[in-house]
């Protein structure tokens, strides 16, 4: 049985909710970090991933501009890397320089991989569309990279307030 909620109560149920972090290169030629939650696959031939990106974040200038980003799944480890790209905007700071993280130089788009990551994705941006207050960029995946130990495990968003940690997940 249902019991009609306010969104904001009802919304809750949604988690864990996998986390991503995309980076993306700025028009100074920093690489420019954001962790989303709110991103999904949307096609198998071509490869395609959908992310959204707040209208007032420097992410939706950047990425913009750049026309590629790199889509990554931090593993469990990378939390307090997810946090902090999540909570500081790059319009203010060099996010990667500020709290540094492994990376790797990519194959086919300029950006960068996060090398303890599960997996990273180099994307072209192919389409987008404004839905409310954020706009949901289409990447089309031109190179695609694993972690080397296939047993990497993601990271999650727990519950509200960006409680973060890695899931143990079935392989069924
Ligand atoms: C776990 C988590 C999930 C987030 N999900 C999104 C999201 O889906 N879309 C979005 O626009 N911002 C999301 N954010 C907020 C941005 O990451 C945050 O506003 C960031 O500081 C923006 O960086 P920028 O100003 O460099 O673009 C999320 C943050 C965290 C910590």
């Amino acid at each position: 049985m249902q019991i009609q909620r306010d969104y904001k109560q009802a919304i809750l149920g949604k988690y864990p909710e996998g986390v991503v972090i995309v980076v993306a290169k700025t028009p100074e030629g920093r690489y420019n970090p954001i962790t989303l939650g709110w991103t999904m696959i949307t096609s198998h031939e071509p490869p395609m991933f959908a992310i959204s990106v707040g209208l007032t974040r420097y992410s939706r200038k950047v990425i913009e501009k750049a026309g590629e980003f790199v889509l990554s799944f931090p593993s469990g480890e990378m939390a307090e890397a997810a946090l902090f790209y999540g909570t500081n905007s790059g319009r203010e700071l060099d996010k990667m320089a500020e709290f540094p993280v492994a990376t790797q130089p990519t194959v086919s788009i300029d950006s960068l991989l996060l090398s303890d990551a599960v997996a990273n994705f180099e994307c072209k941006l192919v389409s987008q569309l404004e839905t409310g207050d954020h706009v949901i960029f289409v990447g089309e995946v031109l190179a695609s990279h694993q972690h080397e130990d296939e047993d990497t495990k993601r990271l999650y968003t727990w519950a509200q307030g960006y409680k973060m940690g890695e899931a143990e997940l079935s392989s069924d």
